[in-house]
C-alpha cells in the first residue's frame, strides 16, 4: 500500500500511536491481562498499548515473536512494531566499554564488533540498536564516559562511522544488520560537575565544533536514527529544541531519518521548566519534529487534542509517521514482522566461538600498559600472588551488556589458570567490591612468598554508566589500603585496573611497577590481560580519554586552548595559566599507551609550503628497536598558530596503527586533506584560513615530533 494510502486509511488515534514506544513489560503484562502499575503511571489505556508503534528492549526471539503475534493480531492495519534496544558494546557476546575500543584506535576492529553485535541482536528479535553514543568527554566524574570514544573529535568521529558501519553493514534488508540510533543529541556529554543529567551550557562554538563532529559523521555513514538527549541545548530541552532538531538536523544536514526521544525526556520538559504541560510538551516537541517519544504519554494523551484544537498541524504527525513506516519497510517489516528473529538460530550464533575470539582481540587491542618497569611480561614459570577483589570477579563486562552472563565472563583467574600450574599461582581477594576487608595479614603472607604480585583492583560495574557520576573518582578506600599494604610488601606488583572512566591513581601507579588499564574487558577480558601479561600479546591500546592527577584538575584534556598567558617561564612564576598545588599536565595523556617493544619516530619530513585545498603527505620513520614484535599507533596532529578564531594548542587529525617485526624499521605516511585545516569562524562558517600551521607526530599527544607548515590562498 502507498504511503498516503496508508496514512488516509489510519485513525489520527492509530498515526499517534505509531509514535510511542513502550518498554516490553506494557505488552506482557497486558498480554496476561494484568493492568500494570506502570501504565497507570503513564496514565494510558490498553488499548493505546496495542497502538504504540515500538518497542524497548526485548528478552529474545521468542519473546519478540510472541509479542509481534499478539500485537499485528489486533492491529487494523498490520504495521509491525519496531523492536529497539540499547546494544552497546555486544549482545551476548561482550566487547570492551566502548571507551576502551575507541582507544584500539583499530576502527576495522570496532566495525567488527558492531557487525557481530548485530547478528546477535538480530537474530533475537531487535531491529534498531540505540547505539553509537558518541557524546564527546572531559569530565571523567560522569559515569557515561566508559559509553563514549573519548576526548577527541576526530577519534569519536571515526569511531561513530565504524560502528555505523558495522550495525547497518550494505543494507537493513540484510537479515543480520540492525539500524543505528546515534545518541545523545546533543551534548550529553558536557554536564556541569560531570553530574548525570545535569545542565549543560555551552557556547554554540564549542557545540560544533567540539561536541556535533560526532553525531554528523554517524549521519554521514547513513545512521537511521537520532536521540534526543536529556539536557538542554542553549537553554531549551534537546527534545523539544526546533534550532537543534527541526533546523540543524532536519533542514541544514539534510536528516530524514527518525527522531527519537531518550526515556521519558518529553515529560522532563516539564522539570525543565520549558513546557507547563504535557500537553505543551507535546507540542514542543512534535513541532520540534521529534517522532517517537519514548516511555512517556504526551503524545498519546495529548496530540489528538491539540489537532483537534487546530494547535498542531496533523501534517507534522503525519510526517512522523511516514518516516517511522519508511523505517519499518527499509527493515522490510512488512514482508516478514519476524525479519531475522530465530531461536534455534540463537543458540548457534549467541557467544560463537568467532565471536568470542573477536571479543578477546578486542580486549587485547583496548588494554592500555600505563606503566612497566621492567616487570612484565612475566615470565611463565614465577610464582604468583594474584590478589584484589577483581581477580576472580565476573563482573568485567561494564554497564549496558544486558544480554551478556556474567558466567560466560572469563576472569582474570582463569585467564592466568590457563597458563600457568595451579601451584604457581596463590589467590587471595584481599577485600570485595562492596567495602569489606578480608584478612589483611594472610593476603601480605601470601604476597611475600610470591615473586610478583597481579593486584586486580577497579570500581564495581555500577559506579559506572547511566546515573554513575562520581565526585571522588579514586578507588573505593578499602582497595587503596589493600594496594599501599601489598605494594609496601617490597613484592613486584603488577596494577591491574578495572574501571569504566580515568581514575585518580597517581599515588598507586608511582609505587606499581607496572600498570595495565583494561577498563571493562568484556567476556574474554580474563583471557586478553593472561596474554598480555605473559607478553604472548604485546599491549598496544592507547588512551583516548585524559587521566587527571586529581579530581581537582577536571576539565582535563590534551586538545586545550593555549590562553594569553601560558606556562612560558622556565622557573615559577606565579601570573601564568597553572595551579599553586598541582601540575597542568595530566597524569596520562589522550594518546598515550606503552608497549613492551620500544618505538621511536625520527626523520619526520613535511611540506613547508601548501596551498589551501591541497593534500599535505607526511612521512615520519618508525623504528622498532625491540626483540619484540608490536604495534602502536602514529597520530599526526595539527596547530593553527593564528587564526580569527584561536585554535588548540593540538588537534589530532590522522593515525596509523602499525605493527613492526623486531627491529623493522618502516617510513609511515599520512595524509591531511583540506578539512584537517577547517574550523569555524567567528560567524560559525567551517573556514580555512592561510597562515602558519605546526604538523606534529607522535605515539602520544604529548612527545611529538614539529614540522612548519605555511599555508597559502
Ligand atoms: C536511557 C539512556 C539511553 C538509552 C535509553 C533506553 O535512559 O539515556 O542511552 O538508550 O534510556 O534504554
Amino acid at each position: 500500500m502507498k504511503m498516503s494510502q496508508l496514512l488516509e486509511s489510519m485513525t489520527l488515534k492509530e498515526k499517534i500511536g505509531q509514535l510511542l514506544q513502550l518498554a516490553p513489560f506494557f505488552f506482557k503484562h497486558t498480554l496476561k491481562g494484568e493492568v500494570t502499575g506502570h501504565m497507570e503511571d503513564l496514565g494510558i489505556s490498553a488499548e493505546d498499548i496495542f497502538l504504540a508503534g515500538s518497542v524497548l528492549g526485548i528478552g529474545g526471539a521468542k519473546e519478540m515473536k510472541e509479542l509481534q503475534t499478539t500485537y499485528l493480531a489486533q492491529s487494523r492495519h498490520l504495521i509491525p512494531l519496531l523492536f529497539m534496544a540499547d546494544i552497546i558494546h555486544g549482545y551476548r557476546t561482550i566487547f570492551p566499554v566502548p571507551l576502551a575500543l575507541a582507544g584500539s584506535f583499530n576502527t576495522e576492529l570496532v566495525e567488527a564488533t558492531a557487525r557481530t553485535a548485530a547478528k546477535e541482536a538480530s537474530v533475537s528479535g531487535v531491529h534498531v540498536t540505540f547505539s553509537p553514543m558518541v557524546d564527546l568527554v572531559r569530565d571523567p566524574r560522569w559515569g557515561r564516559v566508559m559509553e563514549s570514544g573519548g576526548e577527541d573529535p576526530f577519534l569519536n568521529a571515526v569511531m561513530a562511522k565504524a560502528y555505523v558501519r558495522g550495525y547497518q553493514g550494505d543494507s537493513l534488508n540484510n537479515p543480520f544488520n540492525v539500524a543505528s540510533c546515534v545518541k545523545h543529541f546533543a551534548a550529553y556529554g558536557a554536564p556541569e560537575g560531570g553530574r548525570d543529567y545535569n545542565t549543560v551550557d555551552l557556547s554554540k562554538r564549542a557545540l560544533y565544533e567540539w561536541y556535533l563532529p560526532a553525531y554528523e559523521a554517524a549521519l554521514e555513514e547513513g545512521a537511521h536514527m537520532v536521540m534526543t538527549a536529556f539536557n538542554v541545548v542553549d537553554g531549551v530541552p534537546a527534545t523539544g529544541n526546533q534550532t537543534l532538531l527541526k533546523k540543524l538536523l532536519r533542514e541544514d544536514w539534510r536528516f530524514e531519518g527518525v527522531i527519537i526521544s531518550d526515556y521519558s525526556a518529553v515529560e522532563e520538559m516539564i522539570d525543565h521548566g520549558y513546557s507547563a504541560d504535557q500537553k505543551e510538551a507535546a507540542r514542543q516537541a512534535i513541532e520540534a519534529t521529534l517522532d517517537i517519544e519514548m516511555m512517556s504519554a504526551c503524545y498519546i494523551k495529548h496530540l489528538e487534542a491539540l489537532v483537534q484544537e487546530g494547535r498542531v498541524d496533523v501534517t507534522l504527525i503525519d510526517e512522523a509517521v511516514t518516516r517511522i513506516v519508511t523505517l519499518k519497510e527499509k527493515l522490510g517489516l512488512f514482508e516478514n514482522p519476524f525479519k531475522t528473529a530465530d531461536e534455534t538460530k540463537e543458540k548457534t550464533i549467541h557467544l560463537a566461538p568467532e565471536h568470542r575470539l573477536l571479543a578477546k582481540q578486542a580486549a587485547l587491542e583496548s588494554i592500555v600498559l600505563l606503566e612497566n618497569d621492567g616487570v612484565l611480561p612475566l615470565n611463565q614459570a614465577c610464582k604468583i600472588a594474584l590478589i584484589g577483589p577483581y581477580a576472580e570477579e565476573r563482573s568485567i563486562l561494564g554497564p549496558w551488556s544486558w544480554q551478556g552472563r556474567l558466567d560466560e565472563a572469563i576472569t582474570l583467574a582463569e585467564g592466568l589458570a590457563s597458563q600457568v600450574f595451579s601451584e604457581q599461582m596463590m589467590i587471595h581477594q584481599g577485600c570485595t567490591l562492596d567495602g569489606e576487608i578480608g584478612d589483611l595479614e594472610e593476603t601480605i603472607m601470601i604476597v611475600q612468598q610470591a615473586d610478583v604480585c597481579v593486584l586486580a583492583l577497579g570500581e564495581p560495574s555500577h559506579f559506572s554508566g547511566e546515573g554513575g557520576s562520581r565526585t571522588n573518582i579514586k578507588l573505593p578506600q578499602e582497595q587503596e589500603r589493600l594496594a599501599l599494604e601489598v605494594m609496601a610488601t617490597g613484592t613486584p606488583t603488577v596494577l591491574v585496573l578495572f574501571n569504566g572512566r580515568p581514575l585518580e591513581i597517581e599515588h598507586l601507579t608511582t609505587q606499581a611497577n607496572a600498570v595495565l588499564e583494561a577498563w571493562f574487558p568484556g567476556t574474554e577480558g580474563g583471557s586478553a590481560l593472561a596474554e598480555i601479561l605473559f607478553g604472548h600479546v604485546n599491549p598496544s591500546g592507547k588512551l583516548p580519554m585524559s587521566f587527571p592527577r586529581n579530581v581537582g584538575q577536571i576539565p582535563v584534556y590534551y586538545n586545550h586552548l593555549n590562553t594569553g598567558r601560558p606556562i612560558k617561564r622556565s622557573m615559577y612564576y606565579r601570573y601564568e595559566s597553572h595551579y599553586l598545588d598541582c601540575s597542568n599536565e595530566p597524569l596520562y595523556p589522550f594518546g598515550y599507551g606503552l608497549s613492551y617493544s620500544h618505538f621511536t619516530l625520527t626523520d619526520f619530513s613535511s611540506p613547508k609550503h601548501a596551498k589551501i585545498g591541497d593534500p599535505i603527505q607526511v612521512s615520519v620513520t618508525l623504528t622498532n628497536q625491540s626483540e619484540r614484535t608490536g604495534s602502536t599507533v602514529v597520530q599526526l596532529y595539527v596547530r593553527d598558530l593564528s587564526a580569527s578564531v584561536v585554535r588548540p594548542v593540538k588537534e589530532l587529525k590522522a593515525f596509523k596503527k602499525v605493527t613492526l617485526l623486531p627491529g623493522e624499521i618502516n617510513t609511515i605516511t599520512l595524509v591531511l586533506k583540506a578539512e584537517a585545516f577547517s574550523f569555524y569562524n567567528q560567524e560559525l562558517r567551517l573556514v580555512v584560513e592561510p597562515g602558519l600551521f605546526d604538523l606534529m607526530v607522535g605515539l602520544d599527544s604529548k612527545s611529538v615530533l614539529v614540522k612548519r607548515l605555511a599555508l597559502t590562498d
